[in-house]
């Protein structure tokens, strides 16, 4: 693969040109083009994408789209979607759109179509959460599942909390899910602690089925399990009593389905998935079966859809009005050209609490290196931090910095236009008091307040400069109907392919992670060290031995 050095193609020249000459001024950049709205707006599904307050004129648009040419991007995103090995690294196709086509589609990767073997697990998963929701599978006292648990870490995690956190309306009354990641003690403590192991379903997710942290927690939830039902009279305490009540309690998700049957999983109960998918690009596999149970195989296909009709825009719409496209090439400008640092990600959506926690792993674990795919260093800075936090509560706590801090931070604002609760507050609907931020906010972000307006409110002269807002700090407004299941997985494409987008005028593999490896590594080292082996504590470095010496001074 010839990787393109996007700092030597004339279209990053023409955009260091059209930076050093770009004196930013939306004001001026509406007032001078009263459509300036209507056509920097995009459609992609069910997403309405604002770009126009963005720093951006029609000349940096099309060097931009120039740099996606000369980069090469259409044909590396035709190749992702073909299934070559375009995670080089690690000599992998990239296949997660694979996940979300539809069972007529078909798609032929080293002779094998697999969308028929997508589709399979698909019916296997949708036929398990039937049996969970119909109450016809049973815990081991005959007793409907109440409560399904998933233990996972990364990308068996985070999308998993995150979409059943945003379809909250869509679970089915009656059940709920928890998670656990965290090898921290407490988080399984405090999880399970007020659970009856009888009505409890454990769903053990990893890709590989070796991470300490989700075989830790597996592990003590099969000894809670086992411990409880014994106590409560429910099982015997006998060995053929555990084998039974792991098979009635606990499934899998794994690529890994050996390393299941080696934990005690019988296989039947175990949802596969390949290779090919990375696991912050998961959630739409078996990684989602949780959902599946938690929302019904229905609304599953429904969020499937939702990413499907994003993929389809991605790979068929010519840039200019591709969404994904342009808000990944929006970034570079950003990060390359204004030296941005980090890009908030702030949704006027409660049930998208979670969603900038998810980004952070697709984003950062995805496009945070500093070495391209063919090894060589990359030419310029790579990998923004990604965070956020809903509106309005982040009004109340770092907005500051955005609107008047000196750092550039680009924002993605996300709004619903209609809620699952409508409510009213007097004779005021409290959901457009709710749009009523989402539109300020933008709107003070790129046009701010002068000192002339400041003074024309009577403002002290002492205080008129603590008061001005300098505007022109860019913003995308994504907003949507409503948060459907379909929706959800739009927003997640949409933000896969963003990611995509960026790793690609980088010149980055954004599908390994080899940046997790070496804390992983030493946490094993390490490990004998902490409470017996002196010879390992004195093995270590100064800081570390005097850290864990510390440790060893205050246990109790
Ligand atoms: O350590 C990082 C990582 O490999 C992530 O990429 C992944 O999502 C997470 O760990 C969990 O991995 P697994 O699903 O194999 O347990």
């Amino acid at each position: 693969m010839t990787i393109v050095d996007p700092t030597i193609t004339s279209a990053w020249a023409r955009l260091s040109e059209l930076k050093a000459a770009y004196v930013p001024d939306l004001r001026g950049a509406f007032a001078a083009d009263p459509d300036r709205a209507t056509r920097y707006s995009r459609t992609c599904a069910d997403l309405h994408v604002d770009l126009s307050k963005n720093l951006i004129d029609d000349d940096i648009l099309a060097a931009l789209l120039d740099l996606a040419e000369q980069v090469g991007l259409a044909e590396r995103r035709d190749a992702m979607f073909a299934g070559d090995r375009i995670n080089v690294t690690e000599n992998r196709s990239v296949l997660h759109t694979a996940l979300r086509r539809p069972a007529s589609d078909t798609l032929v990767v080293d002779g094998t179509d697999v969308v028929p073997q997508v589709h399979e697990v698909l019916d296997k998963i949708y036929a398990f959460a039937d049996r969970v929701r119909s109450g016809d599978w049973v815990g081991v006292t005959g007793k409907r599942i109440e409560t399904v648990v998933n233990i996972g870490i990364g990308g068996s995690d985070l999308g998993p909390v995150m979409v059943y956190e945003a379809l909250k309306p869509y679970v089915q009354s009656g059940l709920t899910c928890r998670f656990i990641s965290n090898i921290d003690p407490t988080d399984l403590a405090e999880k399970v602690g007020d659970l009856d192991p009888e009505t409890t379903l454990f769903i053990i997710a990893s890709k590989t089925f070796t991470t300490l942290e989700t075989l830790t927690n597996a592990r003590m939830a099969r000894d809670w399990l086992w411990r409880k039902l014994i106590e409560q009279g429910a099982i015997e305490d006998s060995e053929d009593a555990r084998t039974g009540a792991v098979a009635k309690h606990f499934v899998a998700v794994s690529t890994a389905l050996d390393k299941v049957e080696a934990f005690g999983i019988d296989p039947a109960n175990a949802f596969g998935f390949w290779d090919w998918v990375g696991g912050r690009y998961s959630v739409d596999s078996a990684v989602g079966t949780v959902l599946a149970v938690a929302i019904g195989k229905d609304n599953f296909a429904e969020l499937l859809g939702g990413f499907h009709a994003v993929d389809n825009h991605f790979a068929d719409e010519p840039f200019e009005s591709n969404v994904p496209a342009l808000m990944g090439l929006l970034n570079v400008w950003y990060v390359n050209f204004f030296k941005a640092k980090s890009h908030a990600v702030l949704p006027y959506a409660q049930y998208l609490h979670r969603f900038a926690a998810y980004l952070q792993q697709l984003t950062m674990e995805s496009n945070g290196k500093g070495v391209r795919a063919d090894g060589a260093p990359v030419t310029t800075e790579t990998g923004e931090v990604f965070w956020g936090e809903p509106g309005t509560n982040g009004q109340h706590a770092f907005y500051q910095l955005i609107h008047q801090g000196t750092q550039l931070i680009p924002c993605d604002f996300i709004a619903m236009a209609n809620t699952a609760h409508p409510t009213k507050d007097g004779d005021a609907d409290v959901h457009e008091l709710f749009l009523a931020n989402f539109f300020a906010q933008t709107k003070a972000l790129a046009f701010g307040k002068t000192a002339e307006e400041v003074r024309a409110e009577g403002v002290a002269e002492e205080l008129v400069s603590a008061k001005v807002f300098s505007g022109n700090r860019p913003t995308t407004s994504i907003m949507a109907p409503l948060l459907t299941p379909s929706v959800v997985g739009q927003l997640i494409a949409l933000y896969e392919h963003i990611t995509f987008t960026q790793g690609i005028v980088w010149g980055i593999d954004s599908f390994d992670q080899w940046g997790v490896e070496l804390g992983k590594q030493l946490a094993m080292q390490i490990a004998p060290a902490i409470s017996q082996d002196d010879d390992a504590l004195a093995a270590q470095d100064p800081s570390t031995r005097g850290l864990i010496e510390y440790y060893r001074s205050q246990r109790r």
